[in-house]
């Protein structure tokens, strides 16, 4: 908070925090399931400020005022979501289309191929520049700070720059930045790089992003770059490139007082899945996402049954898959493949009273999902190649009783902080089943040593702490401008 005193800030995402949806007569506020707001959230409620998204709810716009305004939380009401409206077609081509069919496998390299369309790549740009003009209206001093969510947005950096060349705009890319072979297949790689260059501070979860983007725009663009500084200079403009590893925000004891206890969830939520009281259980909380390593994760779990098959009957893996961009192709196939080897595991080796994987498609709130993280056994993440990941941090912030094994995929940027958890190849499904079984059969004095460790590497590196080390360094960039600019 005390970064941002006197300072007007301005968050740019697709992703709105709060979504309004009719119900009956109803109108109900929903938050969306997406680590970008779950970590971008707090801060904003902590500084006030606005918030630029596209409306994309039943009700969004019953609620809003003439300037498409909406103060939220509802009930808080700390900062104001100017909310922007997409055409069926703007969406199709610049979300859809560019940001998830293009970038979204371009950066995670996860074997799907990359579609770009000219006319995906014509709406990405005018979309960038609808959000980038709501940047310049909404803005009431000529340098506020611009906080730029995710690649649905690597043209606004120069955009909004050109337009307001003292704002100070810190863009923070949420999904891994691959390799300049990888990302030199785009035809628009020269575009997106001078776009991206338009901020003061580019953000990455890793130290190996950055290093990536910083050999991308080697290879593509004539900059000069000072490495050991780790500084871009392009035309006129000087970027910052540095690591913030994302996280979450730490619950608070208030909150933790609130929360049924750990034999409580454990009774309720194998109450509700059927399950007898002492049924051991792994847990998979997704976005139903083909980069998250689902698939791999079924086959470890039925490679863990082949394998040990004293877990039959014994053991049972919930996977939370929350829909997401279903209407493109490659979702649908996926999530249908998905159900596919899911019930072949079940007829394989289930019995009348006993099915060993429970697939939940279906968004959970996240009391829900709180409440399965602290029932379970076991966390499995094994993203195929995801930029930080916050469900192996959640799994841990719920973990107060400090038991619980957490799985974790090397391919995931958490992985780099997260020493403490069984750390897997997610391709590699002996490695992956053998440390189901290991994390089964942990002593609890050794889960209590990696849990407790875990919880403390997540509490110091919360979202604040993510949020406070970007601001910080913007800090430090405008006084340095504001000298250059009096010498
Ligand atoms: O991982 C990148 C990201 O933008 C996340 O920040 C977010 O959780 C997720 O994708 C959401 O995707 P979408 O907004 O397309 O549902």
């Amino acid at each position: 908070r005390t970064q941002l005193r006197g300072d007007e800030v301005i968050v740019v995402s697709n992703r709105e925090p709060y979504i309004h949806q009719r119900e009956g007569d109803a109108i109900v506020v929903k938050r969306p399931a997406s680590g970008l707001v779950t970590a971008v959230e707090p801060v904003m409620r902590a500084c006030s400020g606005t918030w630029i998204a596209h409306g994309s709810g039943s009700a969004d716009r019953d609620v809003v005022d003439a300037n498409d305004h909406v103060r939220v939380p509802p009930g808080a009401e700390d900062y104001t979501l100017r909310r922007l409206w997409l055409t069926e077609e703007e969406e199709a081509g610049y979300y859809f289309g560019f940001a998830n069919e293009g970038l979204w496998p371009l950066c995670h390299v996860a074997h799907v191929r990359p579609v770009f369309r000219e006319s995906d790549w014509q709406r990405y740009r005018e979309v960038n520049q609808r959000f980038a003009d709501a940047v310049v209206a909404e803005a009431r001093s000529e340098d506020p700070i611009v906080l730029v969510q995710d690649y649905h947005f690597a043209l606004l950096p120069a955009m909004v720059r050109a337009k307001l060349p003292r704002a100070t705009i810190l863009t923070f890319w949420h999904i891994p930045w691959p390799n300049p072979e990888s990302f030199g297949i785009c035809p628009w790689r020269r575009e997106l790089l001078e776009g991206m260059l338009g901020s003061t501070i580019l953000g990455f979860h890793t130290r190996y992003h950055c290093k990536n983007f910083i050999e991308t725009v080697d290879r593509y663009l004539e900059a000069r770059i000072e490495h050991e500084h780790s500084i871009v200079s392009y035309r006129d403009d000087e970027t910052f490139i540095e690591s913030y590893p994302i996280s979450i925000e730490w619950p608070t004891e208030r909150t933790v007082a609130r929360w049924p206890s750990v034999e409580d969830c454990r009774r309720n939520v194998r109450q509700r899945l059927g399950l007898p009281a002492d049924q051991l259980i792994a847990c998979g909380v997704d976005r139903f996402d083909y980069t998250k390593g689902i698939l791999e994760r079924l086959h470890a779990v039925e490679r863990l049954l082949e394998k040990y098959p004293r877990w039959t009957d014994r053991f049972s893996f919930v996977q939370v898959a929350a829909p997401s961009r279903s209407s493109l192709p490659e979702y649908r196939v996926f999530q249908e493949r998905i159900k596919e080897v899911t019930e072949r595991i079940n007829t394989r080796f289930g019995n009348e009273h006993w099915q060993p994987v429970r697939l939940l498609a279906e968004h959970h709130d996240t009391d829900a999902v709180n409440e399965l993280y602290r029932a379970s056994e076991v966390c499995v993440v094994t993203s195929l190649h995801d930029g930080m990941n916050l469900v192996c941090k959640e799994y841990c912030a719920a973990r107060d009783d400090e038991a619980g094994v957490l799985i974790l995929s090397r391919f995931a940027g958490a992985a780099r902080e997260l020493n403490e958890a069984l750390i897997v190849n997610p391709y590699h499904v002996e490695e992956t089943a053998d440390a189901l079984h290991r994390a089964l059969t942990m002593p609890q004095a050794e889960q209590r040593e990696r849990m407790a460790s875990l919880r403390m590497t997540v509490r110091e590196a919360n979202v604040y702490r993510w949020a406070g080390l970007m601001l910080a360094d913007a800090g430090r960039w405008r006084l340095r401008e504001r000298i250059e600019a009096r010498v």
